[in-house]
């Protein structure tokens, strides 16, 4: 039998993935710094963040890049400098890379852990690189 998804359905998959994700505040980091490639392109990552790809949906529909705090993720402006200073012992770039492919392991003051939890899985390590550059120019 051929599956075919109706938008229903497939909007249904999204609230359950969302909800999953709530639950899963535990999610050590699959990989680490050492393991991104170093050649790496912000511009690629900031169209990666604001329209995603496939499966994984852009940054900017939770988070906006100035000073305002969005609906559901906090503003990352300023977070190209802050990110160094956030957890004892990482430096931005690890900071960057565990909020977006373990973000339960360290939640932003004020939020909820409810940031999609599968982009470790769904983008590639170059994508994942390049917004991690991208997010390093937002000073
Ligand atoms: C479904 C909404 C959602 C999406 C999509 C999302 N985030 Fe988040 N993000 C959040 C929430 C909620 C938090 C605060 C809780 C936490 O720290 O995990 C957060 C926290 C962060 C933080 C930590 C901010 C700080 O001030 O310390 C960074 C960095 C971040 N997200 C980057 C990204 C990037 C990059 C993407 C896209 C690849 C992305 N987020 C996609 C909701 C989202």
């Amino acid at each position: 039998m051929k599956m075919h998804y109706s938008w229903p359905v497939l909007i249904l998959m999204t609230l359950v993935l969302g909800l999953t994700a709530c639950e899963d505040d535990s999610k050590e980091a699959a990989f680490t710094v050492a393991d991104l490639p170093t050649e790496r392109d912000a511009e690629a990552g900031k169209e990666l963040f604001e329209k995603g790809d496939g499966d994984a949906p852009a940054c900017k529909s939770c988070h906006n890049t100035g000073s305002e705090d969005g609906a559901t993720g906090p503003g990352l402006g300023g977070i190209g400098s802050e990110a160094g200073n956030r957890v004892d012992g990482e430096s931005a770039e690890e900071y960057l890379l565990n909020s977006i492919i373990a973000p339960g392991k360290h939640i932003a003051e004020g939020y909820r852990n409810n940031m999609f939890s599968k982009y470790d899985d769904k983008l590639s390590k170059q994508q994942i690189a390049d917004v991690i550059a991208y997010l390093l120019t937002l000073n």
